[in-house]
Parts: C-alpha cells; structure tokens; sequence
C-alpha cells in the first residue's frame, strides 16, 4: 500500500460539503470514514495533527476481545447479553483489521497471537474462574492453561487463541490511503473549532473555512463537543508502557493481569522494534494527578526485575474510561440523528474502534443493529453507575476549587527542563523552562471549563486534570476537550 507523503497532499484552501463529515483520524475515526466510502457516502475527514499522530500511536497495539477480566465486571453490571456484544464488537473490529490488511497488502506487522488473562496471586484465581465463566457466556471459547512462560510464578492463566497484535499506525495510515482512493478528501493540520447542528450541519474550522454535512462524526478521542456532558462521564487516564530487549526466549502471548498492580506484557517484533522487545506498560492513573516521572520508573524496575531488560523505548498511553467498560457510540443527544460520537474504549479502542466503525458507518446508511443499542450513549447503564459518576464529578469540583487556592512556586526556582504553575486566584500562569533555560508563560487556565493545569514533568506538558485536556508548553493543544490554545500569559511585573 503506496502511503502518500505528507507534503504532496493538498492543503484544506476552500470550504467544502460532503455528505458525512469525520472529525478525528485516529483508528476509529479513519476506520469509520473507509467505511462510509465504502459504502458510497461522500466523506471529509479532519485531523487536528497527523493521521494515527495521537492515542492511536501510543497504546500497546493488541487486538484482543480477552481483556484482564472485565467479562466478570460486566456480566454483573450490563449483563450476559452486553458482555457478549462487547465481545463481537472486539472480534469484528480484529477481523476487519486483518482482512483489510491483507486486501489492501498493508504493510502493518500484523501477527496472530493467543491473549492471556493472569493472576501471581492464589486470590487472583477465583477472578479467573469468574472470568472464565463470563467470557465463556459472552461466546468466547477462552481456556484454562497449566502454565505460562513468563519468567516468574503465577496461580493462574486463561488464554483465548487467534487475537492478533498490530502496527496501529501504519494500518491507519493504510486505510487512510485507501479512503483517498475511493474519492474521501482528507485533511491534516486542521482543527475543527466548533460544530453547528442544522440540515445541513456545518463545522467551522482553524483555518477560517466551513465545512458543510448531512452528518457528522466526532471521533476525537475526548468529544469536542460539550453536548452530552462525554467529559463528565468520563475518566482520562494516562498509563505508561517501556520496552527494552531481553536475552532470555520472548513470551509468545500477549499477557494482562488481573490482579493490582495491573501489568500488561507484549513480545514486539523486530519489524516494530528493529530487535526483539519486550513490551510492559502499567501504572495508569487519572490525568493531572500523580508524579508520571516515579509511575514511568515503576515500570522502567518492573522490566528490569522481571525480564532482565534495560529500557530501549518508553512512551504513554492516554484513555478515556467509561463507566461501564462499553463505548460510547451513536447520537451525541438522544434523538440526535446529525450528529454521532465514538468514545470511551477504555483502553481497548483498536480493535473495538474498527468494529464501532462497521455498526456505525451502517446506521449513517439506514442499517440499524441490535448491537449498537447496547453502545448507545443514552443507554439505561450507563446512569446506574451513580457512584462513580458522582465520585468523577467531586474530584473534578474539588480541583476546580482547589487549585484556586493553593499558593504556588516562584518562577525563579525552576531550572531548565522543569514547569510550575506560579502566581494566585486568577493570574495564576503556568511557567515552564526549555533546556536553554528560556521561558514559556501561558495561562494556567484549561480553556475548557477553566480548572488549573498541571505539570506533566515525564512528558513536559500541561494536563488538566478535570477532564484530561492537555497542553505544549506554548499553549497549543494536545488533546481535547479543549480546542483553544491556552494563551500566553503576561510576564511578571518585576517591581
Ligand atoms: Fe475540562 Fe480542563 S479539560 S476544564
């Protein structure tokens, strides 16, 4: 598959129609667009940076419908029939990958591998029996294995064989390619910054031109829309993954524990790595909060206590959570038919965001589907989970609050590399220092709903930790929900 060079595609100069417009060309996003081409619909996908460029980029690449044992977890809150439609969703998405891979001969690392599901801890089987029974009710045909061939001790190990992992990148840009082909007009560097419903509906963009649609698709990871309140129902999360080379034999599956800490494990090709790798990532946690330097070192002695390996490579990983485990997928308002959203894969959106697409992408043609009820955004389940709704939305006030409150650090104290957000009340700014030692100066104020940014020291950026907005340290915008740069703060009155 011939990926075209950035440089020579041309360039969002006009305002523009379609019939489906996407906003967001990560996997699910891409993925959706192909498919409506596909299916005869004139397409327009927006990207606010590089096709894959975002989370699609940064995860750990497995296609899996085994997922740790979250068919326990929803089997007890959604119920049997959604654990099985979650599980359809997965394999639909995974075989899609592969047959696209293999029609369209993108070059995308693809490789059959058994997921496994495991416990160090002898407490941590009874989860597996759960697990078992769960998933076996969901229709997966999962196993119980003697043994493992990871190098340490565990009680347990459940394994469901002909998952896949993936170059997640390479196979979006491959579909990417592919939409070009069949007539979709795509366009990178541009960001949408706000959406009106209507017949048509109408996305105004950073570059001052309109795009005009019967329908749109916000598949922006967190939606930009505050329609459907998505980022109040939603938990980001970042988690941190390492690579680095072992001597020993590489594990064959692709393993995920269940027990606390939770640990994910991954043999790399060298088509991935350039040698064979092991991959490990953990230690997630809400945006904002927590030090990411001493989380990225946890899993920097996880690899090295366990494997053997020094760390060749390391990046993170950034999720949004949904309260039940089931994506979001479908109107952005109940009775809403203008305008659909993909959201909340809680950490699993490769697979599961291809095969969103397929349910998606035949609603927009009239084809409706059992299954996507169950991914409805205004489904019955996902308000009985009150509890960690409400627990999402103190935390959130009580940074809102807060982060007004503290006093804060000198912009004299930071040395080169180092950020804090500095001042009081409204003129807080936040302050971060190149490795020249010059300044940036930006405001401290998340341009979503207005909470404190915080320093992101591991990746030098700004986070909220309301709703997981993030930020470069010259203001420009990351990730969503927010869709203005924070702007650049006035420098200190030195008197
Ligand atoms: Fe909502 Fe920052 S992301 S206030």
């Amino acid at each position: 598959m011939d990926v075209p060079a950035e440089a020579t595609r041309p360039p969002l100069d006009s305002d523009q129609s379609c019939d489906v417009l996407v906003i967001g060309g990560g996997i699910a996003g891409v993925s959706t667009a192909h498919e409506l081409a596909l299916r005869g619909l004139s397409v327009i996908l927006l990207e606010a940076r590089t096709i894959a460029s975002g989370v699609t980029g940064n995860s750990s690449a497995k296609l899996s419908a085994l997922q740790g044992a979250v068919y326990r977890k929803l089997k007890r809150t959604v119920g049997a029939e959604a654990a099985a439609r979650y599980a359809e969703l997965n394999l639909s998405g995974l075989e899609r990958i592969a047959t696209l891979a293999e029609t369209l001969g993108t070059d995308c690392a693809f490789l059959r591998r058994p997921a496994i599901s495991y416990s160090r801890e002898p407490e941590g089987l009874r989860t597996l029996e759960e697990e078992f029974d769960a998933a076996r009710d969901a229709g997966l045909p999962i196993e119980f294995e003697p043994e493992s061939d990871l190098p340490f001790p565990i009680a347990g190990v459940l394994r469901l064989d002909d998952q896949a992992q993936v170059d997640p990148v390479a196979w979006t840009r491959g579909i990417a390619a592919a939409l070009r082909d069949l007539g979709g007009r795509v366009f990178e560097h541009v960001r949408v910054t706000g959406v009106k419903q209507g017949s048509p509906c109408s996305a105004e963009t950073d570059k001052g031109h309109e795009i005009q649609a019967g329908r749109i698709v916000v598949a922006t990871h967190t939606p930009i829309l505050d329609r459907g309140l998505f980022f109040a129902r939603m938990d980001s999360q970042r988690s941190y993954a390492v690579a680095g080379r072992i001597e020993s034999p590489l594990p064959t599956g692709m393993y995920l524990s269940v027990d606390e800490p939770l640990r994910s494990i991954r043999p790399m090709t060298p088509g991935e790595s350039g040698e064979s790798a092991l991959l490990v990532s953990g230690e997630g946690h809400r945006v904002g909060t927590g030090d990411p330097v001493e989380r990225y070192l946890t899993m920097v002695e996880f690899l090295r206590d366990e494997f053997g390996a020094e760390v060749s490579y390391h990046w993170c990983a950034h999720d949004e959570m949904s309260p039940d485990h089931l994506p979001f997928v479908g109107p952005i308002l109940p009775r809403n038919d203008r305008i659909m959203v993909m959201t909340g894969f809680s950490k699993w959106g490769l697979a599961a965001g291809v095969g969103a697409s397929l349910l998606l992408a035949d609603r927009l043609v009239g084809v409706d589907s059992e299954a996507l009820s169950t991914f409805d955004p205004a489904r019955a389940s996902q308000f009985r989970q009150v509890k960690e709704l409400t627990s999402h939305s103190v935390e959130t006030g009580f940074h809102f609050a807060g982060d007004r409150l503290r006093k804060r650090a000198a912009e004299e104290d930071l040395k080169p590399g180092e950020g804090a957000v500095v001042g009081e009340g409204l003129t807080q700014a936040a302050v971060s220092r190149d490795d020249e030692g010059g300044y940036h100066r930006v405001s401290a104020r998340c341009t979503h709903l207005g909470c404190i940014v915080s320093w992101n020291q591991a990746d030098r950026t700004w986070d909220c930790p309301c709703h997981g907005s993030r930020f470069e340290t010259d203001g420009s915008v990351l990730q969503g929900p927010a869709t203005d740069p924070l702007p650049t703060a006035d420098q200190p009155d030195p008197g």
